[in-house]
């Protein structure tokens, strides 16, 4: 296999290519103003909101929140991995890929330069399980496994399926050679330590599910056992290249078996998946154990227009579709669709699809209950719709879903299809939809019985802005950083090293790798995560030019950073101070009194300080 890319070349592959040009020869762009605009290639859309920004040189689409560099474009656009995507690119300019040499038996290095190796690791241990399921003395048993459940070698091997054998260090023995290797496999989530401190195998006597991330590499591993063990699935535990909460399992094979999704299935387990594929249905993907989020559903409506649940019929099924239904909603722009399954009882779409075949489970999925019709459903569940009061019930309930919403065609028909069921007026039901008079609590927030599932979604109002927290002005900072690479000279690192949250941790790597590389632009450091759950973020926030003040830049990220710094303190503060209000004022000591007004005094200082840096 042909040795890792030097990031070096990288870097200089993306200074010397135009993003426009790489585009334009693809999509026809358009030049508005400073940047380029078209349609977006990756979401259906009427009016362009894919948007190309020469000086930075990297794309975004408002539509779908697509967004990267070059090598990032050449990828989704032509569907092909970051390699290819390289060649492509230095051939349009005449270069030869340059090639790291390799140390034969040394893992291969991920492509990320900054420690991801994991993901070499992982491949390597899904060719082993493979292997193991071709050759074990044991294999027959996982074999026979599979068979029995209607598999194919063919569709097996679509799936990477493999077989981790019984023992405790059969992968350790064959991945960790070396110190480093062991600590590796350690932190890709594939050796667990006792307190002793050894290391096992966590995946033991089990049928081995490969998950891939979007591009195609391999990130985590789920395992069933053969039996009636439990538990019945294992999956890798959180790790750097890993996050349930995003990753879809199947979604990787559903892009690859299909030039276009004109729907995709949300299905519960990998064994759904992988029996729908087996006959023929290819677009099937499943969370991970976890509801589905908006995320989820974010990515997949990128990737196309139609997304149908499946669940059981039963309390848990409907329940966990009520998530799916609240997740749903913030997502439905116009030409977007959702659409819920229910099956019988006890049964689940790989049963199913064993049971009726094929075409009987592609109708049932066409027949699927629409969104607005399963809201309405499950709102008006125990009302009864032909009182008054039950109407007026109807609508309390529904609204707070129906806010969700995004603007748009879509919204205004729900709102009218509210109006028709509860009788009354488009008008009316905006005036509900006002924000509630002071003296009038309750009547909008639905107060007892919201939407069904306690509360249901929060009210998101426009207004009522989140309070600016870690990870609003992480966000903020790595925002302006984006826009403006060289500031990250201005601040230390250090002052912020204390603090913990995902994007700190990403603002902490930003800041360090612009201090070791401080000319990587915009782009280099979109290409730097490209791929990763980061990357998108990344990409979201370049795009976000609201974030960014006309002038004064760099004195804004400074104060940023600061605030950041010292939130930490504040909190401190209004602890404290919330402790001393506890007690009684004029039970207080008169040193205690003076406390508080010190500190309420310092807190007022913190916040005025605040104000001024909010826009
Ligand atoms: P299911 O039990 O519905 O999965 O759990 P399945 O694929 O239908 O299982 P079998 O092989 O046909 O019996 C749905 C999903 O929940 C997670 C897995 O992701 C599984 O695919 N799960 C389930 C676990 O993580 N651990 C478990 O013990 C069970
Ligand atoms: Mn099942």
């Amino acid at each position: 296999m042909a040795g890792r890319i030097p990031q070096k070349f990288l870097d200089d592959l993306l200074d010397r290519v135009d993003i426009v040009e790489v585009i334009d020869r693809r999509v026809k762009l358009k030049k508005t103003g400073k940047n380029y605009s078209a349609r977006c290639p990756f979401h259906e859309e009427k009016t362009p909101s894919f948007s190309v920004n020469p000086d930075k040189q990297f794309y975004y689409c408002f539509g779908c929140g697509a967004g990267g560099n070059a090598l990032g474009f050449v990828m989704d656009y032509e569907n092909v991995d970051f390699p290819q995507a390289v060649e492509t690119l230095a051939s349009s300019l005449g270069l030869e890929v340059p090639r790291e040499q390799t140390r034969p038996g040394s893992p291969q290095p991920g492509r990320e330069e900054t420690g991801k190796p994991l993901y070499a690791l992982l491949e390597q241990a899904a060719r082993y399980y493979q292997k193991q399921l071709r050759s074990h003395p044991e294999a027959h048993r996982a074999v026979d496994y599979l068979k029995r459940r209607g598999l194919t070698g063919e569709i097996a091997k679509r799936f990477d399926l493999g077989f981790a054998p019984p023992g405790w260090d059969n992968l350790l023995q064959a991945l960790g050679a070396s110190e480093e290797q062991r600590k590796l496999l350690l932190e890709a989530g594939m050796l667990v330590q006792n307190e002793a401190g050894r290391s096992y195998d966590r995946f033991r006597d089990r049928v081995m599910f490969p998950i891939r991330d979007q591009r195609g590499r391999i990130i985590a591993f789920g395992g069933r056992v053969l039996g009636d063990d439990k538990p019945k699935y294992l999956n890798s535990p959180e790790t750097p290249v890993f996050s349930k909460g995003r990753e879809l399992y199947g979604l990787y094979q559903a892009r690859q078996a299909n030039r276009k999704l004109d729907r995709v299935l949300v299905v519960e387990g990998y064994m759904d998946v992988i029996a729908l594929a087996q006959h023929d249905i290819t677009q099937a993907t499943a969370t991970l154990g976890t509801a589905t989020s908006q995320t989820h559903l974010e990515r997949l409506y990128r990737l196309t227009p139609e997304v149908v649940f499946c669940f059981d019929g039963d309390a848990a099924g409907r329940k966990a579709a009520l998530r799916a239904l609240e997740a749903a909603l913030p997502c439905m722009e116009d030409g977007r669709q959702a659409r819920f399954l229910f099956l019988d009882e006890g049964e689940d779409p790989d049963t199913l699809v064993r049971k009726v075949g094929s075409d009987a489970f592609r109708e049932l999925v066409r027949r699927a209950t629409p969104l607005e019709i399963f809201l309405f459903e499950a709102v008006s569940e125990d009302l009864d719709t032909t009182t008054l009061e039950g109407r007026a019930r109807l609508s309390k309930l529904a609204l707070p879903w129906l806010r969700q919403l995004p603007e748009g065609v879509f919204r205004q028909l729900m709102f009218r299809s509210l109006a028709e069921r509860t009788g009354l007026t488009v008008a009316e039901l905006m005036q509900l939809e006002a924000p509630p008079p002071a003296l009038a609590p309750g009547l909008t927030d639905g107060a007892p019985g919201g939407p069904p599932e306690g509360g249901g979604p929060k009210r998101r109002n426009p207004s009522d802005r989140a309070p600016l927290g870690y990870s609003n002005l992480a966000q903020a900072a790595i925002a302006l950083l984006l826009h403006q690479p060289d500031i990250a000279a201005r601040v230390e690192v250090a002052a912020i090293a204390a603090l913990e949250g995902e994007d700190i941790v990403l603002l902490r790597e930003l800041l360090a790798l612009l201090q070791r590389r401080p000319d990587s632009n915009t782009a280099m450091l979109l290409g730097h995560w490209y791929g990763t759950p980061e990357g998108e973020l990344l990409s979201r926030l370049a795009g976000e030019e609201r974030l960014i003040p006309r002038e004064g830049i760099e004195q804004q990220f400074i104060d940023t950073v600061e605030a950041l710094a010292q939130l930490p303190q504040r909190s401190e503060l209004s602890a404290q101070v919330d402790k001393l209000k506890a007690t009684n004022y004029a039970e207080m000591s008169e040193a205690d009194k003076q406390q508080l007004r010190d500190l309420l005094k310092e807190k007022q200082r913190l916040d005025e300080a605040r104000k001024k840096r909010q826009p």
